[in-house]
């Protein structure tokens, strides 16, 4: 039966794409990648091999080329889509709002073009709490909160992909959908064979951490100091990969079972986590003094947020397994082993 369960995964070479790719083939799932490399290491193939025990199958295009992914779907009959293929960098998409328009967006569109068109039941989108812009007294945010202002053009992105995916299944599409709404994923694979690649220095919390502790940048700035929050610094809702990963084979079982054919989830811990003690808990497992400072607040941050995880919890019967610390540690392992590659 295995073999009828093709799942194409648009963007399967990245951070969070890699790290599903394994948990799909451990569900007994046949990922099928569709992805440039233009945002993920070269390395990442051979990597995922070295886990699963054999190389899945890569097809390097570009999901906004049509034509190309067209192709893709007349040589595969997919039991269903994990759409990742997205630019993410939030600073990027300020400076260069149409790029990130014309890539997340037409992107979108031409996936599920083809979905409809080759009648491929489910489909599963990479959202985002940015969604929920600053959530104001409500921290703690649940899939029915009316999405806020996004801060950014990526946030937008997110939002207006949502809107595309409502009025995709509004239309008798025939597409079952579930939009994911991711809050901070960090650490690595287990086993240190993958983990996050990124590009330039890092925007996000965690790699700026490992980097500066394994002396690739020389200090961490924590952004703000004054925050309305138990230490002052913002409080976020960090997830471990694997567990984010796990949440799309879920979803995906979710849409098999026909219980529903739309739905908005959460992908959080649903604890919230202040930066100084993402550092306490980094410095106690590492065992590394880490060199930061405070500098001024970073525009466009939201004070605090974190997960209502309860939707994910019954409806996918989905719970994270990982704590902070499996996180941390794994994110260190990482670091370290890639220094080493
Ligand atoms: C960011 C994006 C969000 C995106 C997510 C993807 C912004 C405003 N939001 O979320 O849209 O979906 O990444 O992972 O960029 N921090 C420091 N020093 C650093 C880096 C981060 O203090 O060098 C702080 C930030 O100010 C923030 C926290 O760490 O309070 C987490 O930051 P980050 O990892 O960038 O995630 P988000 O801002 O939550």
């Amino acid at each position: 039966m295995n073999h009828q369960r093709k799942i194409l995964v648009t963007g399967g070479a990245g951070f969070i794409g890699s790290h599903t790719i394994t948990a799909l083939v451990s569900a007994g799932f046949t990922p099928i990648i569709a992805d440039d490399f233009r945002n993920a290491d070269s390395s990442v193939p051979s990597r995922i091999e070295k886990i699963i025990g054999h190389l899945p199958e890569f097809i390097m295009i570009d999901v906004c080329d049509k034509e190309a992914l067209k192709q893709v779907f007349e040589q595969h009959a997919f039991a269903g889509i994990i759409h990742f293929a997205a630019y993410k960098a939030v600073g990027e998409s300020v400076e260069f709002p149409l790029k990130y328009y014309r890539n997340n967006l037409l992107g979108l569109i031409n996936t599920l073009e083809l979905a409809v068109q080759f009648k491929v039941p489910n489909f599963v989108f990479s959202s985002s709490c940015t969604v929920y812009g600053e959530p104001g007294e409500l921290k703690e945010v649940t899939e029915d909160l009316p999405k806020g202002l996004a801060a950014s053009p990526y946030g937008n992105t997110k939002i207006i992909g949502e809107e595309i995916l409502k009025d995709v299944h509004h239309s008798n599409s025939g597409l079952n959908i579930i939009s994911l709404r991711y809050f901070n994923p960090i650490g690595a694979h287990p086993s240190g064979l993958i983990g996050e690649f990124p590009i330039g220095k890092p925007n996000n919390l965690l790699p700026m951490v490992t980097g500066t502790a394994i002396g690739k940048y020389d200090q961490l700035t924590v952004f703000g100091n004054d925050y309305p929050t138990s230490d002052g610094t913002c409080v976020r809702d960090y997830i471990h990969v694997m567990d984010l990963a796990t949440a799309h084979v879920k979803a995906l079982e979710f849409l098999e079972s026909g219980k529903s054919s739309f739905e908005t989830i959460n992908v959080g811990t649903g604890a919230g986590t202040t930066i100084l003690k993402v550092i306490q808990v980094f410095e106690a497992i590492s065992e590394v003094k880490l060199n930061w400072k405070f500098g001024p607040k970073r525009p466009g941050d939201v004070v605090e947020i974190f997960a209502k995880a309860d939707k994910a919890n019954h409806l996918l019967n989905w719970y994270p397994k990982y704590t902070l610390e499996d996180s941390v540690q794994h994110a260190w392992n990482w670091e370290k082993k890639l220094q080493n590659d």
